[in-house]
């Protein structure tokens, strides 16, 4: 696997020279970000020496005036070619940067521009560990998905006793490599997932849809990429990244959707039905605009088809993921669709909650099984809401390999 390895300015970054030994004897090509706080503590060289690359020292650093340009997009480049950035030792600040969003050097700006597995290792004196900032900056971070390897107790370069310490760089590299094991647990499998919202046509200019964001869905794919699956993503029209390594397939109508996904039919061993597709459509569409009248108007709707009833017709052996969004009973609900649609698991979430669910970067779901076993998740980012539901669709698919077996 390819690692960036983001080593921060603190006594501990000697310790991340080790750290990408450990990371090599396992395989990995690591690639050294220093931040300009890093480089007081140990020379760029270090790493070079280690890496057999160039280290990356800065947002601007050349070394000719016509690299210039080429550096300015470096850490898309970087944030592209590699797997997982793992950021150790990462101060206070660092934190603080990640979970604000900042974007003033080399590494916050990879941070917000890289889109796979983020590790982070802090190491700090243990007041500022305390400080009710990093612990609000630490839940932001874990809450959007990323990983941390909490530090240890011991003795600290301030000559301090507590909670602050950089880990062995071997528990460090483990950590990385179970991110890595965790990975893979859908490899072979070939991932169908619908998202975001359907636009139905009311005349030329206007449509119904819903607040679908795409959000959940697009954390789905890139998190069952990430793992190892061949993904093809069904979406409607949102306003998003398409996930790096998965096949898009866009539709505007819950018909166009329903027609997309029984032809990307047939390869597919899983499918996840993450869309908020329109229950009802208007048949017959004037081609001009509606002229605006003094008197009531009304639509004439007919329901759209049910693309995951009909795909629960054809699923032979694969599984298949209904996703239910209530506003009450909502286990009763779920479990109604479980059953109707021949689903094997439901994901349930409440859409009546501020912060949660339609359009937010949050939500808090219920997984339900056809086995009755219910697993709840979050409320959390919904990059870790996605790899908890993924979690259980492995296990189901692990658990009905040993019942063939
Ligand atoms: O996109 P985000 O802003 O991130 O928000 C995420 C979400 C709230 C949209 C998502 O978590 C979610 O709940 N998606 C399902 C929304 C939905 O349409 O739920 P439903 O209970 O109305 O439908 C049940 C299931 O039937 C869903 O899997 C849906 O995709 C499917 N369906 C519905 C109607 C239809 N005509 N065809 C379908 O396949």
């Amino acid at each position: 696997m390819r690692v960036v390895l983001g080593v921060g300015g603190g006594i501990a970054a000697y310790k991340s020279a080790e750290l990408v030994r450990a990371l090599q004897q396992r395989g990995h090509r690591v690639q050294v970000v220093m931040t300009n706080a890093a480089q007081q503590f140990v020379q760029p060289l270090t790493f070079a020496a280690l890496t057999a690359q160039k280290v990356i020292t800065g947002l601007f650093s050349q070394e000719s005036p016509q690299d210039t340009l080429g550096s300015a997009v470096e850490h898309i480049a970087i944030a592209q070619e590699n797997d997982l950035l793992a950021v150790a030792p990462a101060t206070a600040d660092l934190l603080a940067k990640f979970a604000h969003g900042l974007a003033d050097d080399f590494l916050s700006t990879l941070y917000l521009a890289f889109t796979g597995p983020v590790l982070v290792a802090p190491a700090m004196n243990t007041a500022m560990w305390e400080h009710p900032a990093t612990i609000a900056n630490l839940n932001l971070l874990r809450e959007r998905g990323v990983s941390i390897v909490e530090p240890d107790a011991g003795w600290l370069a301030c000559g301090t006793m507590g909670a602050g310490r950089l880990p062995d760089p071997e528990q460090i590299a483990e950590a990385i490599d179970s991110m890595t094991a965790a990975r893979r647990d859908l490899e072979g499998e070939s991932i169908l997932i619908t998202a975001g919202p359907t636009q139905e046509p009311i005349d030329p200019v206007r449509y119904i849809s819903n607040r679908s964001s795409g959000k959940m869905g697009y954390a789905l794919a890139s998190e069952a990429v990430r793992r190892g699956a061949r993904v093809t993503l069904i979406s409607g029209p949102v306003d998003l990244p398409v996930p790096r390594g998965v096949d898009l397939v866009r539709i505007r109508t819950a018909r166009e959707m329903y027609d997309a996904v029984l032809a990307a039919l047939e390869p597919a061993t899983i499918i996840i039905k993450s869309a908020a597709v329109a229950d009802y459509y208007v048949a017959d569409v004037p081609k001009q605009k509606i002229k605006k009248t003094a008197t009531r108007f009304s639509l004439d709707l007919e329901p759209t088809p049910d693309i995951l009833a009909a795909v629960g017709e054809r699923k032979g052996d694969r599984l298949l993921i209904g996703f239910a969004a209530e506003t009450e009973n909502m286990i009763a609900e779920a479990r109604r669709k479980m059953v109707s649609k021949k689903c094997d698991m439901v994901v349930a979430n409440l859409v009546n909650r501020d912060g949660l669910g339609f359009e937010s970067d949050q939500n808090e779901v219920e997984i339900l099984t056809r086995a009755g076993q219910i697993v709840h998740a979050g409320p959390a980012g919904k990059k870790e809401i996605a790899a908890r539901i993924l979690d259980q669709v492995a296990r189901l698919r692990l658990a009905l390999q040993a019942v063939e077996a």
